[in-house]
């Protein structure tokens, strides 16, 4: 049975592209079809200025959105990066196979970078062995398949070049996953700022949905999204990223095809309209259920203690062979 690894990052609350991009598809595909885990990746916060309580609340939140949004305990495992040791342990050897200028290359480490030291922060260590790290996420289970967003493919791709080096240089011990997007929303950009990805830890409030948003908060977003300067509605990414962006996250809520519902609309008014109504709608039954869980929060709580034995029973023989092939004696 192919098996899929996929994690989100508490460094934020989870937005409407966490949720198009990933985590609709993990609910209502992905723990269907495989077998599959699903991690919040709280040692991934770590690589940037944190606040600890604020971690930890957003790991909180993040598992109960996660099982609001519809993964299901009994057909997958959900659970917290840092309760299971393989994760690190795993990161070390990889970091004995992967190289310093592989990591340097790495989109996501010049743009975080360069945004640590325009604040006037200095850049921690495991900014840079960050993908190290999810390389170990992805690779401890004997990932198939891992579906993200398209802002994670080169992350992806280093995990497959350290799993076929690993391999080549010890004996086979990794499976080489491949990276799986969703046709439509794979990158959901800023409704302010359409050149940029919606980010969860970025600054500008307005141009971010965010899952828990208030209806109210969702229509006012979206009618003020910034739009292009032509009149008529097209599909098109390059020339008319605004507009192209509302037809992509219209047509991933309803499950249509973005340049199909670009000739329905007459005005961008209309075309703002119908975006907000269907975020809302999209966002109502995961906001109704996040409610209840978080009345509940023991039952949070039961699902990651047990998704946590679960994961260490799953990753722990991948690892164990590991510390074996690079030349560890045996404990
Ligand atoms: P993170 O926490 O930034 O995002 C979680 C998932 O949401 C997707 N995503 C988006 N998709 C479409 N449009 C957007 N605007 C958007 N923003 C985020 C991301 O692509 C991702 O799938 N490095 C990862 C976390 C991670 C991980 C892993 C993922 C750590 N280890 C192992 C997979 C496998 C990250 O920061 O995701």
């Amino acid at each position: 049975m192919t098996r899929v690894f996929s994690g989100i990052k508490p460094t934020g609350h989870l937005t409407l592209g966490n949720y198009l991009g990933a985590m609709r598809r993990w609910a209502e595909v992905d723990q269907h079809r495989s077998e599959a885990l699903f991690c919040i990746v709280d040692l991934h916060a770590l690589t940037v200025d944190h606040d600890p309580a604020r971690v930890r609340r957003l790991s909180r939140q993040a598992a109960t959105l996660l099982l609001a949004s519809g993964l299901d305990p009994e057909r997958c495992t959900v659970f917290v990066q840092s309760h299971v040791d393989e994760h690190a342990r795993l990161s070390y050897l990889l970091e004995c196979v992967a190289t310093d200028g592989e990591m340097r290359r790495m989109i996501q480490y010049k743009e975080k970078a360069a945004r640590e030291q325009q604040r006037g922060g200095s850049v921690r260590l495991s900014l840079l062995t960050y993908p190290v790290l999810m390389a170990a996420d992805i690779l401890a289970y004997g990932t198939d398949e891992v579906p993200v967003g398209d802002d994670q493919t080169q992350h992806v791709e280093l995990s497959r070049d350290l799993a076929v080096r690993f391999n080549q240089r010890y004996g086979h011990t990794f499976v080489v996953p491949r990276a799986t997007h969703p046709k439509v929303a794979a990158r959901v950009m800023n409704l302010q700022d359409p050149a940029s990805k919606m980010g969860k830890s970025d600054d500008s409030g307005p141009g971010i949905v965010y899952l828990l948003d208030e209806p109210e908060v969702v229509r006012k977003k979206v009618m003020r999204a910034v739009t292009d300067s032509g009149r008529d509605v097209v599909y098109d990414r390059q020339e008319r990223p605004g507009v192209a962006n509302l037809l992509e996250i219209l047509a991933a809520c309803e499950g249509k095809d973005p340049e199909d519902l670009s000739g329905a609309y007459a005005s961008y008014g209309a075309l703002k309209k119908d975006t907000a109504e269907a975020v809302v709608e999209v966002l109502r039954p995961v906001q109704a259920r996040h409610r209840e869980l978080c009345a509940d929060p023991a039952q949070v709580e039961a699902v990651l203690r047990a998704g946590a034995e679960k994961a260490r029973e799953t990753a722990r023989p991948t690892v164990d062979a590991a510390y074996r092939a690079i030349g560890l004696l045996p404990a």
